[in-house]
């Protein structure tokens, strides 16, 4: 794992930044739309679909999981939590 991902079970978002781009590495590490001939045709569109409903719920909302939560992933068909991720949304005050 480690010749792929620098510190790799550290939650590091820089990583994918333009500077580091540690996905790049090989043609699978980063497969959340799977790889190869058969990649998601609609990655780009679903990427800017997730930043701007992201961009809102951050802006709107604080985002808690229970303490010392630790999430279980389900790799297969698709990658995602194995539980019903227990996120609590905090509306963030309007003034
Ligand atoms: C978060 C959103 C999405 C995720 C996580 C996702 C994930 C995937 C994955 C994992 C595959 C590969 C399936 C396989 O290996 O057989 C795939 C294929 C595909 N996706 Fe997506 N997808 C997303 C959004 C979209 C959107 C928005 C479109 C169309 C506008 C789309 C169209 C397709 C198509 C047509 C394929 C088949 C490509 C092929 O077999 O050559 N997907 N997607």
């Amino acid at each position: 794992m480690k010749e792929y991902w620098d510190n790799p079970y550290k939650f590091d978002p820089e990583r994918f930044g333009p500077k580091r781009a540690e996905h790049k590495r090989h043609g699978y590490s980063w497969v959340p739309f799977s790889g190869g001939a058969h990649m998601c045709i609609g990655l780009h569109f679903a990427n800017m679909q997730i930043k701007l409903v992201l961009a809102e719920m951050l802006k709107n909302y604080r985002w808690q999981v229970p303490d010392g939560y630790e999430m279980p992933v389900q790799q297969s068909p698709i990658s995602k939590p194995r539980d019903d991720l227990p996120v609590t949304l905090i509306r963030r005050s309007l003034d």
